[in-house]
């Protein structure tokens, strides 16, 4: 099992799922861009996907820091931070489809 990305109507597998390892990383992993701005320390607010209903509980609660940058609207939808969003054990499915459809990355 493994983290799957969704991006530009394209599936992207990470091929892993790591419980120790936030979902920006898993992208990361595989040069998948996912909009981060600030390095994944909560400040741009950018790396924003939604998980799919069935992954939401697969994950940590929203942080404190995604309850600032998000509204309860978007956390009602699954919307997450994907610097902020860790499995919640090794080896699950899970699937998030990343908001940002640009083309350039810078951190
Ligand atoms: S990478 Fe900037 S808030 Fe997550």
């Amino acid at each position: 099992m493994s983290v799957v990305f969704v991006r530009g109507g394209a599936e992207f597998d990470s091929e892993i799922c790591l419980r120790g390892l936030n979902l920006l990383a898993h992208a990361q992993m595989i040069e998948l861009p996912t909009g981060s701005r600030c390095g994944g320390h909560g400040k741009c607010g950018a790396d924003r996907l939604i998980l799919d209903p069935d992954s939401q509980k697969y994950v940590n609660p929203p942080s404190p820091i995604e309850v600032h940058q998000l509204s309860p609207d978007e956390l009602a939808r699954g919307m997450r931070l994907a610097c902020q969003t860790f499995p919640s054990a090794d080896g699950l499915r899970i699937r998030a489809t990343i908001e940002w459809t640009g083309e350039q990355q810078s951190g």
